[in-house]
């Protein structure tokens, strides 16, 4: 569903914004330009940022990516790589 016609937002961009950790409506303003021109979808916006937010688990946003530490060295063939969130030093090899 398209929210702000102005600058073409959808809820999903909506949504995908807050699962990258968009903590603020303002925050979501600046990535998105949503309800920064004409102003008739703020109401919208903030309706669907605020239930993104509310549908996201607690424990997800402290820690959005499961990291198992470490990583094992005897990897099979190929690249092994680990997901680390945001703000948080991963563990020496
Ligand atoms: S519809 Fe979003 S600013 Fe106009």
């Amino acid at each position: 569903m398209i929210v702000c016609v102005c600058h073409r937002v959808s809820d999903r961009d909506i949504e995908r914004e807050v699962r990258h950790g968009c903590a603020s409506f303002d925050e979501l303003q600046d990535e998105l330009r949503v309800a920064t021109a004409c102003g008739a979808c703020t109401d919208c916006a903030r309706e669907t940022f605020d239930t993104a937010r509310a549908c996201r688990p607690a424990a997800h946003a402290a820690h959005p990516v499961h990291v198992p530490h470490p990583v094992p060295a005897a990897a099979p063939r190929g690249r092994v790589f680990a997901l680390v969130p945001v703000g948080v030093t991963p563990l020496a090899a």
